[in-house]
């Protein structure tokens, strides 16, 4: 059975308590969010996503609102020395040809301060290892081409938004089963209250 949480251990070099550059090994942890996360995951999502150039900042209202309509599926933490750094989020989408069991990634958020030292890497294939494990067919999401590529995203000309460009949206297949047509949100990607 599935273990609540992984712990990788990650080589790092953290700037502020490490001036020399010396190489850190750095205890990360992924687990399912808990209650007493929740306020802590707004503000991790606010403040990684203040600087994105295409977000109008209602991601940490998203989380909020799926979270509400009981439509989180899957809500993943990163922690690092017991201190919260990162979230994921999934919820499933409805795709017009019927096809089940697919899922939305995002919002994705790790603090400014430790990003790039592979904790959104971390939470992005924790969350799709746990998605398979649960039967999913697929993952779906709207993002960065040269960050999800990694992961095995790829533009799907079958599988499209009707209200974006499909440059960043991209899909990954969990099985042989194709899924085609228009991809839908859960309406609490689309309030902004
Ligand atoms: C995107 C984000 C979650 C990545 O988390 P992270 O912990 O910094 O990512 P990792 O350390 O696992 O990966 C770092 C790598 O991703 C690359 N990367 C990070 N953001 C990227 C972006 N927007 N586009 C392309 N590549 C990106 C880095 O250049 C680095 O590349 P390298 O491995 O070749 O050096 C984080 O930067 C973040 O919270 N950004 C603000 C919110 C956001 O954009 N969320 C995703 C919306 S789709």
């Amino acid at each position: 059975m599935r273990k609540i949480e992984d712990v990788l251990y990650l080589q790092t070099k953290r700037k502020k308590s490490n001036p020399c550059n010396v190489p850190l090994i750095m205890e990360l942890r992924i687990r399912p969010e808990q209650e007493s996360d929740i306020d802590r995951i707004a503000e991790i999502t606010k403040v990684a996503f203040r600087q994105h150039p295409y977000s109008n900042h209602p991601e940490h209202l998203i989380v909020h609102n799926l979270r509400r309509d009981q439509a989180l599926v899957l809500s993943l933490v990163a922690e690092i020395d017991g201190e919260l750094v990162g979230h994921i989020a999934f919820s499933e989408v409805e795709i017009s040809d019927g096809s089940m069991g697919w899922f939305g990634l995002g919002p994705l958020a790790v603090v400014p301060g430790e990003q790039g030292k592979g904790v959104g890497s971390a939470l992005v294939r924790a969350g799709l290892d746990r998605l398979k494990e649960q039967g999913a067919n697929g993952c779906v999401l709207l993002g960065e081409p040269g960050y999800y590529h990694r992961f095995g995203f790829y533009n799907d000309p079958d599988l499209f938004l009707a209200e974006e460009s499909q440059e960043h949206f991209m899909a990954l297949s969990f099985s042989n089963l194709r899924a085609r047509g228009v991809v839908r949100y859960h309406p609490a990607f689309f309030r902004s209250c």
